[in-house]
This record gives structure tokens, C-alpha cells and sequence, in this order.
């Protein structure tokens, strides 16, 4: 693979979780010129990309994939282009199997010659989906993909999206920059189908494949610069979600060192929203240049979640998340953290900006339901 494209988690916005199949040029453009002017892109958001459904339904006679001339009258060079200008990277679809999960085409048999499209459009992120793959080894499946794309010469993050069903954590390093570690991600707290799960599903999951042992627990020690466990895409500011909720997923994949792909409306997003997505001190613990991620501390099940996560220099991110149904007062004793956390602190609430003593003092904070407290431990 092109090394060095994800030495911190990608972040940007993906069209899928709202818009599906409901896409086009207008609303890329759209979707960008709000990200740069609520804060987005100067945040870091800077790949903007297409999920599924953004082709015709057949190649062309020479085995081309086609942009469809309605959603793209200017083709998907032309929007790449645009979107350069604006100062974003553009990322595109496709699928490992015969087609897309939406049934479009997809690149089994053409893997070189849609890297080689992909290359000359000008895109910078591929995210490469799982659907109609009848019994191909998805290693093979993505490797051939990967060697396809350093062919065409133009650097690309290689986004896998396998699901987690073959343990991608394994091998996905050699291959992509980042994999999905469960199906899809849905604005929910904890609801569960077979297709789509909330977010704390998801959290659990990802703590769960591995069983606990402290400092070690969960899929974060698979991931790290240039190799990430992808959680999916952010439902951040989707109806399905309170403002508490939207705040504790926005958190917690920074803790996790997930990618942070924005996935709501950006022309009807509320300022409350942009503030989450924007604040500069959770996305600071997600971009932490050590690419350490999190793992659960503690846990009182029903009750409160203890993840902590260190970052460079010698700091600590600890987040406490309120599972309960109610708001609840969070005792903190510090000194139950030292088989992690040694050393003296000054501590900061990274959402609401502001101190809050030192590690000597035991912490009493109150927590909403479903919302987090979210710190900064600054070495003394
Ligand atoms: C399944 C993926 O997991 C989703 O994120 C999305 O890309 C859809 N496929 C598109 O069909």
C-alpha cells in the first residue's frame, strides 16, 4: 500500500448513513461549501466522499465504470476537481464482489482498471465494500485491490469494509489504512437488527472481541498509525440520536482512535451539532500523534463506563460514559486508576472547557443519561 496516507484516524464526511442513493454534484458542493464555512474543514474534515450508488448501472462497452450524467453532469473528475479547488480530498465507492450492495457495478475482474479510473479522476480515499462476493477470500479480495491502486500511481487511502467477518484487524495493516469492524453503524443509542446496530453495539463489540486484560483489552491494540479499526461512519447530529447521545459517540471514536466521518446533513446541521464536531480538544485526543486507542477501563454495567486512552508526551484521556437511563453523580477516585494512570495531573472537562483540579483531589461530577465526561489529564 501507499504508506504514510493515515498516520492519524481519516476524516472527512461520507454520504451514505443520510443520503443513500440520493446523491449528486449539487449536494457534494453543497455539503462542502458548509463544512468550510461552519468550521469543518479547518477542523481536519477534509475527505469528502461518495458512498455506493454514484454509477450507472453498467459498464460501458469497453469496460469502464460510467458516473451517472444525472447526478454528475461534470463527471466525478469534474467534482474532484472542484473540490480540490475548495481545499478537500475526494474519496469514491466500489466493491470487492460482481456488484454493489445497491447493485451497481462492482470491481471484481476490474480491479486495475477502476484503480487506474479512480487515479486519473483525481481521487485520494477508496472505500471498498463487501457485497456480492460469493466465496472470494477477502484477503486475496483486497489485496488485489490494494496492488491495483499502487499501480496506478496515485496515492489512495484504501479504506476495507469487510465487516469484521474475516478479523480484517489481522491482516488489514499490510493491506488498507483503515477497516470496518462490524456492519453498519444506524442513529440509534443501542438498538440492534441484522444490518445495523447503534453505536454502543458497536463500542461493545469492539471491546468485546478481545477479552479484558488491563492495558490490553478489546481491538485497539490492532490498530495505530496508518492502520485503524474503523467503527463507521459518524450518525453525529442524525435524528435517531439526543444531543447527549451524539455527544458520547463523537467522543468515544476519538477515544477509540476510529476514523471521524461525518455522516449527517450539513445544510440543516444546528450549531450545537457543529460544536461537537468541531471541538479542538476531543479531536486532538482522536488525532494524537501516538495513535494509542482506548480501552474500558472500568466498567458498573447499567451504570458507567471508565476508557482511558494516553496520548503523547505523557497525557491521559479519560472518559467516563453515563449508560444509566437516568443523570447520575460519577465519583472519581484517581488513585483506583494507577494500574494504568502514575504520575501527578492537572485534569480539564474538554466539553465543558474547564478546569477541574488536579489528580490529588477526588473528582464528584454529575453526568446525564447517555452523555460522557470527557477529560484531559495535562502531566504536572
Ligand atoms: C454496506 C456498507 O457497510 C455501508 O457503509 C455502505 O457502504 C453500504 N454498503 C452501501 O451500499
Amino acid at each position: 500500500k501507499f504508506e504514510g496516507l493515515a498516520l492519524t484516524p481519516p476524516m472527512g464526511f461520507n454520504t451514505w448513513n443520510t443520503f443513500e442513493s440520493n446523491i449528486s454534484e449539487e449536494l457534494i458542493l453543497d455539503t462542502a461549501r458548509e463544512m468550510k464555512a461552519n468550521g469543518m474543514l479547518e477542523a481536519g474534515y477534509e475527505y469528502i466522499v461518495l458512498d455506493d450508488c454514484w454509477s450507472l448501472r453498467e459498464r460501458d462497452p469497453e469496460g469502464y465504470l460510467v458516473p451517472d450524467p444525472e447526478k454528475f453532469p461534470n463527471g466525478i473528475k469534474g467534482l474532484a476537481d472542484k473540490l480540490h479547488e475548495m481545499g478537500f480530498k475526494m474519496g469514491i465507492y466500489s466493491d470487492a464482489g460482481k456488484t454493489t450492495c445497491a447493485g451497481y457495478p462492482g470491481s471484481q475482474g476490474h480491479e486495475y482498471q477502476d484503480a487506474r479510473t479512480f487515479a486519473s479522476w483525481g481521487i485520494d480515499y477508496l472505500k471498498y465494500d463487501w457485497c456480492a462476493t460469493g466465496t472470494r477470500d477477502p484477503i486475496e479480495a483486497y489485496t488485489t485491490m490494494r496492488d491495483a491502486l499502487y499501480a496506478a500511481g496515485r496515492p489512495i487511502v484504501f479504506s476495507i469494509c469487510e465487516w469484521g467477518t474475516a478479523d480484517p484487524w489481522l491482516w488489514g495493516e499490510d493491506i488498507g489504512h483503515l477497516w470496518r469492524i462490524s456492519g453498519d453503524i444506524y442513529d440509534c443509542w443501542d438498538c440492534e437488527q441484522e444490518w445495523s446496530r447503534g453505536f454502543k453495539v458497536i463500542l461493545d463489540l469492539y471491546h468485546d472481541k478481545k477479552p479484558s486484560v488491563v492495558g490490553n483489552d478489546g481491538l485497539g491494540m490492532y490498530s495505530g498509525p496508518d492502520g485503524w479499526n474503523d467503527l463507521d461512519m459518524l450518525e453525529v447530529g442524525n435524528p435517531g440520536l439526543t444531543l447527549a447521545e451524539s455527544r458520547s459517540h463523537f467522543t468515544l471514536w476519538a477515544m477509540v482512535a476510529s476514523p471521524l466521518m461525518a455522516g449527517n446533513d450539513m445544510r440543516i446541521i444546528t450549531p450545537e451539532i457543529v460544536d461537537i464536531l468541531t471541538n479542538k480538544d476531543v479531536i486532538a485526543v482522536n488525532q494524537d500523534k501516538d495513535g494509542v486507542a482506548a480501552w474500558r477501563y472500568r466498567i458498573v454495567p447499567d451504570s458507567y463506563e471508565i476508557w482511558i486512552k494516553p496520548l503523547n508526551g505523557g497525557d491521559w484521556a479519560v472518559c467516563v460514559l453515563n449508560t444509566a437511563d437516568e443523570a447520575q453523580e460519577i465519583h472519581i477516585e484517581w488513585e483506583r486508576l494507577e494500574r494504568a494512570i502514575q504520575g501527578e495531573f492537572d485534569v480539564r472537562d474538554l466539553w465543558a472547557d474547564k478546569d477541574l483540579g488536579d489528580t490529588h483531589t477526588d473528582l464528584t461530577a454529575e453526568v446525564g443519561s447517555h452523555d460522557v465526561l470527557m477529560m484531559r489529564l495535562t502531566k504536572k
